[in-house]
């Protein structure tokens, strides 16, 4: 497959709008064959300020190698960490970052750095560049790619963007007109519906499965099969057929979900047959949750070096459709948000090259290139963490496990928490365990009781949501992250419920209690 084979066959997937969406350059033109151009010509046609005007002469940021390092300094601790953590002190953060100053923690940008060709200098990064991203930076992430989800063709790339929310503004742009339809789960991160509807797009659900079972949860694939093999007797008839299907497939936002490898394989099969593009964002694919064990609820595989990094690779993360795409239809995103920080708004794409380029064409004529502050930053702590490791991606793949374990133990807590409570033990509510990302689902038993018949489950779901805030736990509802009310609402009395942000695990333990307590409230009061 060449360039142009991939340009032959996807140049009708793209918006109206992709074709002029093309940088009109003034600076570079093609010169005739008889002009030999100066080897070293001096540069006054671009309006870029010389890099002895930029003020900031270095940048140092002080990094930890281990999520909540700073606690052991902190009275915010408590049990999060069961091996740290002081009590009854204020956190001293300047005694912290001078001991860590001190162990050589210090991650330095320098204005000119000709010694560390990794690094990235403030004098390149600082200045206008590619849209694309920093050639590092870009490379890294190809590295990424390369090592966990290899693509089963050769020409594909990446393009950074800022942030998952920005890669999808800029792929809906890309591919949706008037008259587009996407498919996509029928719960989902509803701010890609915005994108698509403002793009002109339409968005069908496609029904999905909130259950515990691994083989089964996430798109019903049945359904999706039946409904593309029906279109025209479908109730979206008047609708083009699917150009896209987006899909969150790992620790899906709302409902928690991973869709097993086996399903993935049967979607893309689908994709190839019906011919449309799969959209997978996967902002939670790293965090890999192990199995909990009500047994040993405090096991965390990470946490007891059970698992090597090539383990982790290999065995624990799930694969990519794009692993399985021989002809370049699927597009991944991923974002550094959840594994670094999600301000410094950076993510990337990856997918085939002719596609990239357009999408590298719509940041050429807006928003450019991600922050080159942020893209410094980057890739200089991680270039810090490779240094302790065998290389970069090592280093950062330790990182990532790590954040990746301390999403487990919050799970770990919570759902230990959860399964204590009277509410859960009296059977008023469900829970699905996640297998990644930070997101449970929690389902009242509204039919334990007749006050709930499903006419009335959508008010006593939003009573619910009251009597929570009453008792101090604040929850998403399913309700609020449809894509179509009349598919699904009679699906959707669930919360969605995240372990992300709580201080630690009292906190989790004492929003537990308080669930407990709502829900027997709801069951009794209602
Ligand atoms: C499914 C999904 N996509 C994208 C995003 C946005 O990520 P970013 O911070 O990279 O823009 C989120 C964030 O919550 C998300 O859940």
């Amino acid at each position: 497959m060449d360039y142009e084979t991939l340009q032959n066959h996807y140049t009708r997937f793209l918006s109206s709008r992709v074709a002029d969406r093309k940088l009109r350059a003034f600076w570079s033109g093609a010169l005739p064959a008889h002009v030999t151009p100066h080897p070293d010509p001096i540069e006054l046609a671009a309006g870029m300020p010389n890099e002895g005007l930029f003020p900031i002469e270095s940048l140092h940021v002080n990094v930890v190698d281990e999520p909540f390092a700073h606690e052991q300094y902190a009275v915010r601790a408590r049990q999060l960490h069961r091996d740290g953590g002081g009590r009854g002190e204020e956190f001293d953060s300047r005694a912290f970052v001078q001991d860590r100053l001190e162990r050589g923690s210090l991650v330095d940008v320098w204005r000119y750095d000709p010694d560390r060709p990794a690094a990235l200098s403030g004098a390149v990064a600082y200045q206008y560049a590619e849209s694309r991203g920093q050639p590092q930076l870009l490379e890294f992430c190809r590295r990424i790619v390369q090592r966990i989800n290899p693509p089963a063709y050769d020409q594909w790339d990446v393009t950074l963007a800022h942030g998952s929310s920005d890669s999808l503004f800029k792929v809906f742009e890309t591919f949706c007109d008037a008259g587009v339809t996407v498919l996509a789960e029928e719960f989902t991160f509803t701010p890609t519906v915005s994108n698509i509807v403002a793009a002109g797009g339409t968005v069908v659900p496609v029904k999905v499965n909130v259950t515990q079972d691994a083989e089964s949860q996430g798109i019903d694939v049945e359904f999706l099969a039946d409904l593309l093999d029906n279109w025209a007797s479908s109730r979206y008839a008047h609708l083009s057929k699917p150009r896209l299907l987006y899909t969150i497939p790992t620790g899906q936002n709302p409902t928690g979900t991973t869709l097993s490898q086996a399903k993935r394989r049967q979607i893309y099969d689908l994709a190839n047959k019906h011919d449309f593009l799969i959209v997978e964002d996967d902002p939670y694919g790293y965090l890999k949750l192990p199995a909990f064990d009500r047994a040993d609820p405090h096991h965390n595989a990470y946490a007891s070096d059970e698992l090597s990094v090539d383990d982790y690779c290999d065995k624990v993360l799930s694969k990519s459709f794009i692993t399985i795409d021989t002809v370049g239809r699927v597009l991944r995103l991923e974002t550094f948000s959840k594994l670094f920080l999600p301000g410094v708004r950076i993510s990337f794409i990856v997918a085939n090259k002719f596609l990239i380029d357009r999408i590298v064409d719509f940041a050429d004529v807006s928003v450019r290139a991600p922050n080159g502050i942020a893209q410094a930053v980057l890739v200089n702590v991680i270039h810090h963490w490779g240094t302790k490791y065998h290389d970069d991606l090592q280093g950062w793949l330790h990182w990532v496990m790590k954040v990746a374990s301390q999403y487990t133990h919050r799970r770990n807590v919570l759902f230990q928490a959860l399964y204590s409570t009277d509410a859960y033990k009296k059977g008023l509510f469900t829970l699905t365990e996640p297998s990644a990302g930070m997101f449970l689902t929690l389902k009242p038993s509204f039919e334990k009781s007749d006050k709930f018949p499903l006419s009335e489950r959508e008010r006593a779901l939003d009573v619910f949501n009251y009597k929570l805030l009453e008792e101090g736990v604040k929850v998403v509802l399913g309700t609020k992250m449809i894509v179509c009310r009349e598919l699904s609402l009679d699906r959707s009395f669930f919360l969605r419920i995240t372990f992300a942000y709580a201080a630690d695990d009292l906190q989790l333990q004492e929003a537990a209690s308080r669930i407990s307590r709502a829900v027997e409230r709801l069951f009794d009061e209602y």
